[in-house]
């Protein structure tokens, strides 16, 4: 991908991402659209993989098919959220080896710290797709790629479903390097890091917590 910040417009992720930002949307329906938004996302974000081709035999004769080339791609979801995201990705990538990210914000300094990191091995080889379907302050989005990067990737795609202008700005200070996918480009940030419009906090949407 060359582009640092890819919006999908495709009218089915837009037509769901209303329905999802709709604050009378039930927690069953919400989950519902984030597991179909996010396979059109993730159809999106692996529209550039690396192809080889294989010989095959069909039914009538020989050919040079094209296949996937390269070990198994990664997907890290930070927790929580990420995991809601993560579900219809590995429903369109079912061998992906899958990482997880967890990081709390230190109340007195208000930085990200680390509680949980499990990654699959390899890093260095495969492309890894990050998942966390709000990327607000970007703080953690940005913490977890330098966790990720430390432990050998490379070649990272970070995959959301909405994105604030200023977590877009501090995600291409930190990781130029690192192609952003998201349903919506949103206006702002309100005082308490909330995206807006936006959808609310995803985590409690898609878990029914409150
Ligand atoms: N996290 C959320 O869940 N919602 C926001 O608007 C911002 C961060």
């Amino acid at each position: 991908m060359t582009d640092h910040l890819t919006v999908v417009n495709h009218p089915l992720v837009q037509h769901k991402l209303t329905l999802m930002r709709d604050k009378d949307t039930s927690t069953n329906s919400f989950r519902q659209l984030l597991r179909e938004i996010s396979l059109l996302l993730a159809y999106e974000i692996t529209r550039e993989l690396e192809m080889t081709t294989r010989t095959i035999q069909t039914p009538l004769c020989e050919m040079e098919a094209p296949i996937l080339e390269g070990k198994k791609l990664a997907l890290v979801s930070i927790l929580r959220a990420g995991n809601g995201l993560l579900d219809g990705v590995l429903e369109l990538i079912p061998a992906a080896r899958v990482g997880f990210v967890g990081l709390y914000r230190d109340p007195e300094t208000l930085q990200p710290v680390e509680y949980y990191c499990k990654l699959p091995n390899e890093l260095e080889n495969r492309l890894t797709i990050v998942v966390d379907p709000m990327l607000a302050t970007g703080n953690s989005s940005v913490a977890a790629i330098d966790l990720i990067k430390a432990k050998g990737a490379k070649n990272i795609r970070f995959l959301c479903l909405l994105a604030a202008p200023e977590g877009v700005a501090r995600m291409r200070e930190a990781h130029p390097d690192v192609p952003i996918v998201t349903a919506s480009l949103d206006e702002k940030l309100n005082d308490q890091a909330y995206i807006v419009p936006g959808l609310g906090d995803a985590g409690d949407r898609m878990f029914g917590t409150k």
